[in-house]
């Protein structure tokens, strides 16, 4: 009896355990990488298909210098974020998107990629493994980064012979430094994020390099980010470095079609079915750069940076604002129905989220 008592005692010792938050500072989160306690990691060869993985205590992996990623950049992305309700239960938002998207990319890349069930039970396997790093309600969400990688070594240029599917985690609070505050762009017109025919429109590492140098100059201006144009008209917005932009004037709401050289963005994506649901009129269309000019608001949406306002942009040393402070009513409004839904605060009539 005295056996079965400690054996009940320590059971209760360990899943109380489990379920506390990790001892850090949740106010004022912001979009740093935090170390948690595990990663996921599942292996397989060209040709071949994934099979089980694992977690692993989370740290640095090993990689032969002459792997595909490091040397061809074969490698892909995702984000996608899990929320803590007030009943301590944790919910995903739309994670068979992502995969969905890693698979298109995927293929883009010349890769094998996990099925959408592998991708997700992976990501919840993830996430319950660090559920002690989840922020509690109203303090951030944690942010879930799958990789996939050519990680078998290759010398002449050609697919590697070997991949790893990875997913790590960190808590995040606000992507942008001025937290919930407009952002204020700077239109690039040179340097362009993708072409017709590249890569544009998939998750893959390298697009992201590219934007460096514009989104370093901008910043080193004061700017919070770039917004792309088209390469061939530059005339026509593409995206911000890291999110997709909508463009407001009265109940339309305009943003660039996806065509090849956008990121689908599934926060974009959301944000369309929010808007019309609301009784907006979305028009995904070409947008030419002109129209910022007598725009009402202009807002910016991503995994990332949730729905974040523009407060202004600047177009060849023209500086148009928008609003005199805060969140524009529109960008308010989208705002709060979607993040109200990730947090499980209103029904889930989309069926969005999955409960863990
Ligand atoms: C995301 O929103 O998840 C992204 O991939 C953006 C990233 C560059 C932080």
């Amino acid at each position: 009896l005295s056996y079965l008592f400690r054996a009940l005692t320590k059971c209760v010792e360990c899943s109380s355990e489990a379920s506390e938050l990790a001892d850090i500072e949740w106010d004022n989160l912001g979009f740093g990488l935090l170390p948690t306690d595990y990663m996921y990691m599942m292996k397989c060869s060209q040709g071949g298909k994934f099979s089980k993985g694992e977690l692993q205590r989370f740290g640095n992996i090993e990689l032969n210098p002459s792997a595909g990623v490091l040397n061809y950049g074969q490698g892909l992305f995702e984000g996608l974020k899990a929320y803590r309700k007030e009943d301590g239960n944790i919910l995903l938002f739309r994670p068979e998107e992502n995969a969905l998207r890693m698979r298109q990319g995927a293929e883009r890349m010349c890769m094998p990629a996990p099925t959408v069930d592998q991708f997700v039970e992976a990501v919840k396997e993830t996430v319950l493994a660090n559920k002690r790093w989840v922020p509690p309600p109203g303090k951030g969400s944690l942010y879930i980064r799958p990789l996939l990688m050519g990680s078998g070594a290759v010398l002449g240029l050609a697919p590697a012979p070997e991949y790893s599917f990875l997913i790590y985690v960190s808590p995040v609070g606000n992507y942008f430094k001025e937290g919930v505050a407009p952002i204020n762009l700077i239109v690039e017109h040179e340097l362009h994020r993708a072409t017709p025919g590249g890569t544009g429109g998939v998750k893959t590492i390298g697009n992201y390099a590219a934007v460096l140098k514009a989104q370093s100059a901008a910043k080193a201006k004061g700017y919070s980010d770039v917004l792309y144009l088209d390469c061939v008209h530059k005339k026509y917005l593409e995206e911000v470095s890291s999110c997709n932009i909508f463009v407001v004037k009265g109940n339309v709401i305009s943003t660039p079609a996806i065509k090849g050289t956008i990121l689908p963005g599934i926060t974009r994506k959301s944000i369309i079915d929010v808007a019309r649901s609301q009784g907006f009129q979305v028009e995904e269309r070409f947008v030419p750069v002109d129209e910022l000019l007598d725009a009402d608001e202009v807002f910016c949406t991503g995994t990332a940076v949730v729905v974040s306002p523009v407060g202004s942009i600047t177009y060849k040393g023209k500086r148009v604002s928008y609003g005199v402070d805060g969140f524009g009513a529109v960008a308010q409004q989208l705002y709060s129905v979607l993040t109200r839904l990730q947090m499980g605060l209103i029904d889930d009539k989309m069926n969005w989220t999955v409960e863990l």
